[in-house]
């Protein structure tokens, strides 16, 4: 590693965060699209909800300070801000999982006349098996049920697949602002449009673009939204999941209903019948989970800090300066591109395909270099644009090519990587 500064790191103006997070000893991380690292004001305000709870025990459910029971809300309101969506349309409840559950759940429509749910043949695995669960609970068989836009050629999706799609007898997709494998960034105002256009129903999952890619839900207009907050919010492992409900659908009962959905005025009451709460907050559902949602609380004053157009700026500057050094150094190594060239088709991370992605991952980090490995052949590398310098990603190219020189003893790693 070079003593001196990269001269885009002393002009980096996000520079001064990197001291507000704690980096992993001896490592070099590249896989914040995977969990991001604790911060500062994360680890703080764990540390007050367990003095409060220390020292306040059931009353810190409603002391002033510490006011668990709005917790959610007080959170809902950092992220409608990063979202540009009101307050109220915006929750937290369980995992991104649960609420791809709750979403299907309140807007699926079983008397319509189009009873097809779209996904895309890229979807994250989960996304999949929430939607045939669904639709198996509803006696309906996801073979004929369940759509898939395939990807291209290249490994990616097509907007006008997916709006062809839409005309399929399709009535709700669920289609990922960023695709978690290759990093493309679909157009979202284009789908979104085409969706209304339809009058599809539609949840975008944005687990690999909120923190990173600046996003306006408020101008976008779609149905519904989820995300994980442990990815570039680094809201800690397994953090509370985020939903967005457009205004449209506040008066729609809940399709999973809970008592922490009710109307807080009149919770407590205990009534047989849930009066729910007058936005999104009608969605959740059980206690909420006050430890992780505090990282979380703490986590966001950073990103609010930084601001997601800066933080979407040096993503870019990022990846694009990665980018750059595999194409000088490693041109002639055999990757190959997943991820898409333009700037505003990319995320926050980079993939590159290789015919020994795994060995290569695991190669790297036994040398302290953490990127995030996908099978068969995917090597994601997330260079976060709160903690991550241009230096990391040169030394990871430098690794890279030093291993490809000198594969080191690992199953299947030294035959074929110098090919
Ligand atoms: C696009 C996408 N959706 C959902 C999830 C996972 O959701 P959960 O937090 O419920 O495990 C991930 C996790 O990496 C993801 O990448």
């Amino acid at each position: 590693m070079s003593a001196i500064m990269h001269p885009l790191d002393q002009l980096d103006p996000l520079a001064e965060y990197r001291d507000q997070f704690f980096l992993p000893p001896g490592k070099v991380y590249f896989d914040g699209n995977s969990l991001g690292l604790l911060c500062r004001s994360a680890e703080q305000a764990v540390l007050e909800t367990l003095h409060d709870w220390k020292t306040l025990a059931i009353e810190g459910w409603t002391d002033g300070e510490a006011d668990w029971f709005h917790l959610t809300e007080r959170i809902a309101a950092q992220l409608s801000r990063l979202t540009q969506a009101p307050a109220d349309s915006i929750t937290l409840t369980g995992s991104t999982t649960l609420h791809l559950h709750q979403v299907l759940a309140t807007l699926y429509r079983r008397d319509d006349s189009r009873p097809h749910i779209l996904i895309d043949s890229s979807a994250f695995p989960t996304d999949r098996y929430g939607v045939a669960s669904f639709l198996r609970n509803l006696g309906r068989d996801p073979a004929e049920h369940l759509l898939e836009v395939a990807t291209d050629d290249a490994g990616l999706l097509r907007e006008a697949d997916i709006l062809e799609g839409f005309r399929q007898g399709v009535q709700l997709a669920i289609l990922p602002s960023v695709v978690f494998t290759t990093g493309q960034l679909l157009d979202l105002a284009m789908v979104t449009a085409g969706a209304a256009e339809c009058d599809v129903r539609l949840c975008w999952d944005c687990s690999h673009s909120v923190g990173v890619v600046p996003l306006n839900l408020s101008e976008l207009q779609p149905d519904a939204a989820i995300w994980c907050t442990y990815k570039y919010l680094n809201g800690g492992p397994g953090s509370v999941a985020a939903l967005y409900l457009h205004p449209r659908w506040h008066a729609l009962r809940p399709g999973l209903a809970g008592w922490f959905g009710a109307d807080k005025s009149r919770q407590f009451r205990m009534e047989p019948e849930l009066v729910p709460a007058a936005g999104a907050g009608r969605l959740q559902l059980g206690t909420p989970h006050v430890l992780s949602l505090s990282a979380l609380r703490g986590a966001l004053q950073v990103i609010e800090a930084a601001g997601v157009d800066r933080l979407r700026r040096k993503s870019l500057q990022l990846t694009g300066y990665l980018r750059d050094q595999f194409r000088g150094r490693l041109a002639e190594a055999g990757f190959v591109w997943a991820t898409p060239e333009a700037d505003d088709r990319r995320g926050g991370h980079l993939a590159l395909r290789h015919q020994r992605a795994r060995s290569l991952s695991l190669a790297l980090r036994a040398r302290g270099f953490v990127p995030d490995f996908r099978e068969p052949d995917l090597l994601r590398m997330a260079p976060s644009p709160l903690y991550s310098r241009f230096a990391d990603c040169d030394d990871l190219v430098a690794a890279i090519g030093q291993i490809l020189a000198d594969p080191p003893d690992l199953p299947g790693l030294s035959a074929t990587l110098v090919t």
